[in-house]
């Protein structure tokens, strides 16, 4: 099987299991999760985490690979405070949708707490040396070929100078027989893509992380990682021949264990550090669908000098308060940008927010309101209409 089939079964897999919850809890501590919802708990195949939590600082910025239900971002939030930033990354839309209804549930939202959709073999949409620390839980092992050493090097490149990341991830302690290896099941249930603890050494040490750590943790991981299939299993289109079967019984700590893993980035202090952590603040919500019509700015124009030759009735929203293009269309309401996606249907920022207000007036099934974006946005506005009192509006 590529390695494109496997991160799309895996992704199947998890995704399946944030829509229909899975009753492995395995061996979190329950009194510090009591106040989450039941669904950020269930979804963990744990290996450590909460030891992972301790050393974090008030105000720092923290990263969760892998974020599933976003149980240790949330946990993080605590620890670091409103004055810190926790970003959960995941590629299952399903796990980040589950993510973000139990932030909601906590009350916390971007860019406090952000869970953004990303596949971990890929670039990261996290800015260069701009996170303190990173976590994962159970996750890296999951990743194909050579998606671990990648992601090493990014996230070497994400931290900060003198940044940490601290692992809890399933490691292989001898040679994993080759019909245990191959079933799909042990690799969703993180036994077959185990590395060796020398493997993965050397792969935090081609990242050049330094100070590395590796523990083994001790654990029975026969409720976690045994063959038994997820819950309902995969059913999804996706999945097609390579939907996971369970042949063969064993016991994983037979050839795994559950290890801590932590290494560092090396201080430089010529090393600029960036105090945005997304690339886009808008990953921190859901994709947009919808693609609206535009309007020229000389149809705006109209509408504004004169409403009553339309029959529609138009507001000019302009969500880029006090970011100095310049002025504004002189009317519009004026809204900040990042400030209230759950307030929908309230617009944001540019063509993402316009289509997500768009995407909230189709899921609500109102045909009567439509949004447009205005071709040329702001500047093209000024530049046509500078000087035109009734159609600008200064900024001051
Ligand atoms: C075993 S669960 C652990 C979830 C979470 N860390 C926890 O402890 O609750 C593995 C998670 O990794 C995610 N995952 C697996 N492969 C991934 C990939 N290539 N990129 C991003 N996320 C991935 C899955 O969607 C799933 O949410």
């Amino acid at each position: 099987m590529s390695s494109d089939d496997i991160i799309n079964l895996v992704n199947a897999v998890y995704s399946d299991r944030a829509r229909t919850g899975v009753d492995k809890a395995c061996n979190y501590i329950f009194e510090a999760l009591s106040d989450l919802a039941y669904s950020a708990r269930t979804l963990a195949l744990d290996v450590g985490p909460l030891s992972q939590l301790r050393g974090l600082k008030v105000g720092e910025v923290v990263l969760d690979l892998g974020s599933g239900g976003g149980i240790d971002v949330l946990l993080a939030a605590e620890q670091i405070g409103p004055s810190g930033v926790a970003v959960g990354l995941d590629s299952s839309e399903d796990m980040i949708a589950l993510a973000r209804q139990n932030a909601k549930a906590k009350g916390v939202k971007p860019p406090h707490v952000a869970f953004a959709k990303a596949s971990l073999d890929k670039e990261l949409p996290i800015e260069s040396s701009s996170v303190d620390c990173v976590l994962s839980n159970c996750v890296v092992n999951l990743l194909p070929g050579d998606g671990k050493s990648k992601l090493m090097k990014e996230v070497f490149r994400v931290l900060k100078p003198g940044g940490r990341l601290h692992l809890a991830d399933v490691v292989a302690t001898r040679e994993i027989p080759e019909d245990i290896k191959s079933d799909m099941t042990n690799y969703v249930n993180c036994v077959s893509g185990a590395i060796s603890r020398d493997e993965y050494q050397r792969i935090l040490q081609d990242a050049a992380f330094v100070d590395i750590s590796l523990t083994n943790l001790a654990k029975d991981l026969t409720a976690c990682c045994s063959g038994t299939p997820p819950r309902q299993g995969c059913n999804q289109s996706s999945c097609g021949s390579q939907k996971p079967s369970t042949k063969i019984a064993f016991n994983p700590n037979d050839f795994v264990a559950s290890y801590q893993i932590s290494a560092w980035k090396p201080r430089d202090p010529a090393d600029p550090v960036s105090s945005t952590v997304l690339k886009n603040w808008w990953y921190a919500y859901p994709d947009v669908m919808s693609i609206p019509d535009a309007m020229t700015a000389e149809e705006v124009a109209a509408l504004i000098r004169d409403p009553t030759k339309s029959s529609k009735k138009v507001t000019v929203v302009d969500v880029r308060r006090n970011d100095h293009a310049g002025g504004h269309v002189r009317g519009s309401v004026q809204c900040p940008a990042q400030t209230f996606y759950e307030d929908a249907p309230e617009l944001k920022r540019t063509w993402t927010p316009l289509r997500w207000y768009q995407d909230y007036l189709n899921s609500i099934e109102n045909t009567s309101s439509k949004a447009y974006v205005m071709a040329g946005g702001i500047k093209g506005w000024l530049s046509k209409f500078k000087g035109e009192e009734d159609l600008v509006d200064y900024d001051s």
